[in-house]
């Protein structure tokens, strides 16, 4: 690009791009034309705190120099197809798997998150020789035709009728849950006792995986209760089930432990991964398998694959992003900052329209709700999407944008997710324009019509 003409990249943008998830003459984005570290400005140069990483992509925030730096050498490595070895990608395998639970042996290379996760499909049919998928509502695992099969939220709609052999079960969301457990173990024995005749119902014989969000993230950021994966954990092995797990938006720091699943005391048989490997410098996914899972392919045929698979750009990009992560503390300097956020969310319990709030290192959520007692949500459960750009949620996330707070909301859960290398100071800047937007939310929007609440 010569030089930048702002109005002609909008009217160019207008004419011939269709956006994603939009009613395309709803769509009136700005552009981005400086960028660093946590903070972008727009076109008008409006600054904004970054406070969801792009897609909760950027961990290691905007411009980072090193990964600039890296940029001037691509090339330096031949592009090559995915039968050749090359150093970054043989290189970077082995650093994921270095990082990786105990238990993994071998990564896949895809080109992002739903295709990752298609391919672990795949690959767990392959290696159990069985057909069934279990996966939970209230989950994104991707827009492609399988991951959006496995994906138990509105956005699977559209692929719908289904593929036969995707089961869904649903997810601990406890603060709306209709019973009120006695304690967070009850609620696990609860939903692993249902999910346990699910497996019997359907034939665990037939049952090839269950795949899962150790955290579910778009979904509003759900912390599953104390001993809740590790119990699906035995009721896989039980029934000689793989267990996988989408990392794709929690892997590589963003929960303060390189992958969700460090929280607890499992392993899984392969993690899907994508967003953080190269915080979206260059596109990039990939399936880390088990010993065991790699093992079964050593005699079997791994019959799969893509013409980008271990892309000698991304790949090389990914090992220059995992040396940021190392070299500058980026995942214990997440969980501290995650300290900071925590105490400022659960602060925010004292507002009237805040329902809930979740939160594990720099990954939260704030559900908001027009009535606290009765809960009623802000905004109906598939009513995103174009349905709701004049509703709340739409302006309580635009007088976040006024305010310089770049986030994006589902349903009624606004998503916190800022680069990992924020500082406790610009967490805290952030979080008070939060709450200037939620005092003027209050007043001026939500219960404007209720004279003087006092
Ligand atoms: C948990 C999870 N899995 C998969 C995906 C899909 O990734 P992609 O958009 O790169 O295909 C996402 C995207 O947000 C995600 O959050």
């Amino acid at each position: 690009m010569e030089s930048i003409d702002i109005e002609k990249i909008k009217q160019d943008d207008k004419d011939y791009v269709l956006h994603s998830w939009a009613k395309q003459k709803q769509v009136n984005p700005k552009t981005i034309t400086k960028a660093k570290g946590i903070f972008f400005w727009d076109d008008e140069n409006k600054k904004y705190y970054d406070m969801c990483s792009q897609l909760v992509y950027l961990n290691v925030g905007h411009a980072h120099p090193k990964l600039l730096e890296e940029f001037k050498h691509i090339g330096e490595i031949p592009i090559s197809a995915p039968g050749f070895a090359t150093a970054s990608k043989a290189e970077l395998a082995r650093k994921i798997i270095d990082v990786a639970p105990s238990n993994m042996a071998k990564v896949f290379f895809a080109n992002g998150g739903a295709d990752s996760n298609d391919h672990a499909v795949k690959i767990a049919r392959m290696a159990t020789g069985r057909y069934k998928i279990f996966s939970r509502y209230r989950s994104y695992h991707g827009a492609t035709f399988g991951a959006g099969n496995l994906s138990g939220e509105s956005r699977r709609f559209t692929v719908e009728p289904g593929l036969p052999g995707f089961i869904k079960f649903d997810v601990p969301y406890l603060y709306r849950e209709v019973i009120d457990f006695e304690n967070e173990e009850a609620a696990t024995k609860f939903y692993l006792d249902r999910l346990r005749n699910q497996m019997l119902y359907e034939g665990p014989e037939t049952i090839a995986a269950v795949f899962m969000e150790p955290i579910p993230g778009s979904n509003g950021v759900l912390i599953p209760p104390k001993g809740y994966l590790e119990g699906v954990r035995k009721l896989c092995d039980e029934f000689g089930i793989l267990m996988i797990c989408d990392e794709v938006m929690t892997g590589f720091g963003r929960t303060g432990k390189m992958f969700a699943v460090d929280h607890f005391d499992f392993e899984p048989d392969m993690m899907t991964f994508a967003k953080g490997v190269t915080c979206g410098y260059s596109p990039l996914g990939g399936v880390i398998v088990s010993e065991k899972v790699a093992k079964y392919f050593d005699d079997h045929v791994l019959m799969t694959g893509l013409t980008y698979s271990g892309h000698t750009v991304s790949t090389q990009i990914g090992c220059a992003t995992l040396d940021i992560y190392k070299d500058e503390n980026l995942i214990e300097h997440a969980e501290e900052v995650g300290k900071v956020l925590a105490s400022r969310l659960e602060e925010l319990r004292g507002y009237d329209s805040v329902g809930d709030v979740r939160h594990i290192g720099l990954f939260a959520a704030v559900e908001l709700v027009k009535d606290k007692t009765t809960k009623e949500p802000i905004i109906a459960y598939g009513m995103d999407y174009g349905k709701d750009k004049v509703g709340l949620m739409s302006k309580f996330v635009g007088l976040l944008s006024k305010l310089g707070f770049y986030t994006y909301s589902h349903e009624s859960s606004v998503i916190i997710a800022p680069p990992l290398v924020i500082t406790e100071q610009e967490l805290n800047e952030s979080m008070d324009l939060f709450e200037q937007a939620l005092t003027l939310f209050e007043k001026e929007i939500l219960f404007a019509d209720q004279a003087v609440k006092s």
